[in-house]
């Protein structure tokens, strides 16, 4: 996620402006830039690829002190474009009188870039923000009325944003945009601010308004009027209780609780650029012919990764099977990188990182390159290594993590894996239209979905002394649940240090079954599915032998005896099979949370455990 600041006021802009950015770094960036109104109503716009640090020695260092009351600023997290100091925010006009910084993704600039450059605008960097000056510099030639001019610029933007934009001219103004992306307004006592997130500005003031979508500030030196299209509205003024670090972590006590509450807007903005829900099409940027014919003809699909990217491509490996006839393995990189086998050629090799660094899925990709095949990787930070080094790319959009515990990462990684799956299905013609476009709206829904599900479960807090008591876990899963049980575990012992092994189901008579007892509990994912009957049956096995089940079953589970079989049950919203993975690790995260919050464990920096593993 990017960082956007504005200030309008009587303190000098550019120290506000950077140190408002410092106070966003926690959001992970690769570039930052500035963009001043001087006394002379010129804009001067810095920017560089790196730490804010450079930025500074770039506007202090060279003697370069602007007197500026009035400015924008930018922390870049790059999602088209790669890190550089040409993609880096502000970007402006031709002329330059107009600068804009944007968090989020303007899916339609490709046309509305063609559409500038035959006007004869020109560009000068690959981003999807750049668009904006242009159409507003266009705009601003047919009215003197800002708020017209930016109405009939967002018209034009498809997508989701947070826009700060300022305008050269004698008399300062900054223009706030929400939609999409989150925007707040910090009101001080001569001054304001426009930001990403609270933190940027909460050191001046904790006097917030909070902007929802489709609605326009426009910050004057001693003035502001709210917009909703061009109906001038008031909103209230909210005073935030938090301290500094609270508020980067939006008040929630830790990044794993906020990034697991982000997920729906984390699925929504991965969806966003690879869906377009008019044509009822998926379509990955930069696929060519090569890939789609690879695609196509390929009989064999090799996916690696490591810890959770692992169980996200066992589960990319279900929902390809069963979407299309292709053969998926699923290897640990740890494993493959030495592992001795023939690679055939023409093979796809798809390489699954949040991070983009972990050594070992590096080093498969090199030995898979090396033999001439073709690598295709899902990953989160664009530029990063694994990017580098693979032939095609599909970014989920989950903006920073920062935890250590990976949450929105997975259920991105596992959407983008059935976007994936449909595309390839309905390249080798293996999904009817019928079903095809009902996966389509049902992708369209999936963060209203996990918003519930969140919803539905978020009470776990109150099971969570019990549950800390126990030593030892089972977590069961069958099918495409097996791989969440994987990962459910996973969380519990990372965080809490409480062991816990995941199992298929079936796999019980075959020796977990001898671990059951009082003392050691059974984590059972049971959706209504064509497995529940089989499930039920792990569910008795256990009951039978005191052991205690905390059970996840569907909305739809009429079994009014399950409490029979169940200590704790919680119920999930039905969904189809190939989004129940995305649905039910949400309690699982939020389960291993409460009970390593009970324990009092170090959440975001688990003992031993690195964000990013990149040595063996
Ligand atoms: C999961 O919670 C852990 N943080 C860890 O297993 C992680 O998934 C693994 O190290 C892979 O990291 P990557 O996705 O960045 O490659």
């Amino acid at each position: 996620m990017c960082g956007i600041v504005g200030y309008i006021g009587v303190k000098p802009a550019d120290y506000i402006i950077l140190n408002a950015l410092k106070k966003l770094e926690y959001r992970g960036y690769d570039s930052a830039g500035i963009s001043l109104l001087t006394a002379q109503g010129n804009i001067y716009t810095e920017k560089e690829k790196g730490k804010i640090v450079n930025l500074e020695s770039l506007i202090f260092e060279k003697n370069k002190k602007i007197s500026s009351y009035c400015g924008i600023g930018h922390t870049r997290w790059a999602t088209h474009g790669e890190p550089s100091m040409i993609n880096a925010h502000p970007h402006t006009d031709c002329a330059e009188n107009i600068s804009v910084v944007h968090n989020g993704i303007i899916e339609n600039y490709t046309q509305l870039k063609k559409e500038l450059i035959e006007k004869g605008h020109s560009f000068k960097s690959e981003t999807d923000t750049e668009v904006v000056p242009h159409i507003l510099e266009d705009y601003l030639k047919e009215t003197d009325d800002i708020l017209e001019a930016v109405n009939n610029t967002i018209e034009k933007l498809e997508g989701a944003y947070a826009l700060a934009i300022i305008l050269s001219g004698q008399e300062p103004v900054i223009i706030g945009v929400r939609k999409g992306s989150p925007l707040v307004m910090g009101v001080g006592d001569k001054d304001y601010f426009l930001a990403s997130d609270i933190p940027a500005f909460l050191e001046y003031t904790n006097n917030v308004i909070f902007l929802d979508d489709n609605e326009i500030v426009i910050l004057k030196k001693f003035s502001y009027d709210i917009y909703r299209k061009n109906e001038k509205i008031t909103k209230q003024i909210n005073k935030i209780k938090w301290d500094a670090a609270q508020a980067q972590k939006s008040g929630y006590k830790h990044y794993m609780l906020k990034e697991i509450y982000e997920q729906p807007e984390a699925v929504k903005n991965t969806i966003l650029d690879k869906v377009n829900f008019t044509k009822k099409e998926i379509n990955f940027e930069n696929f060519d012919e090569s890939i789609i014919s690879l695609l196509k003809e390929c009989s064999n699909i090799t996916i690696t990764a490591c810890g959770t990217s692992w169980h996200a491509g066992l589960i990319g490996k279900f929902l390809i099977e069963s979407l299309t006839d292709v053969t998926v393995e699923v290897d640990y990189a740890s494993e493959l990188r030495y592992r001795e086998k023939f690679i055939k050629p023409n093979s796809l090799l798809i390489a699954v990182s949040q991070s983009g660094e972990t050594a070992d899925t590096l080093e498969v990709i090199k030995k898979y390159k090396k033999l001439n095949a073709k690598v295709l990787s899902i990953c989160n930070v664009l530029g990063s290594s694994i990017p580098r080094e693979s032939n095609y790319t599909i970014y989920t959009h989950a903006g920073p993590e920062i935890s250590v515990a990976s949450t929105k990462a997975f259920t991105t990684q596992v959407t983008v894996f059935l976007l994936l799956a449909l595309y390839i299905a309905r390249k080798r013609n293996s999904v009817n239209n019928e079903d095809f476009e009902n996966y389509i709206e049902i992708m369209k829904n999936l963060p209203a979905l996990l918003e519930n599900t969140i919803n539905a479960t978020a009470n776990m807090d109150k099971i969570a002394p019990e549950l800390s008591k126990y030593s030892n876990y089972l977590y069961l899963g069958r099918g495409i649940n097996y791989p969440v049980a994987l990962e459910g575990a996973l969380k519990l012992k990372e965080i809490s240090y409480i062991h816990a092994e995941g199992y298929p189901g079936g796999e019980m008579k075959h020796g977990p079954l001898a671990l059951i007892d009082e003392n050691f509990p059974s984590v059972i994912l049971l959706p209504k599915d064509s497995l529940y009957e089989k499930m039920f049956g792990n569910l008795n096995e256990i009951k039978s032998r005191r052991g205690k089940v905390v059970l996840f079953t569907s909305d739809s589970n009429i079994y009014d005896n399950l409490n029979d079989y169940a200590d704790y049950i919680f119920k999930i919203p039905d969904c189809d099979k190939f989004f129940q993975p995305i649905v039910y690790v949400i309690p699982l995260q939020l389960l291993s949370y409460y009970i390593a919050d009970f324990k009092g464990c170090d959440i975001d920096q688990p003992r031993n455990l690195a964000k990013s593993v990149t040595v063996e």
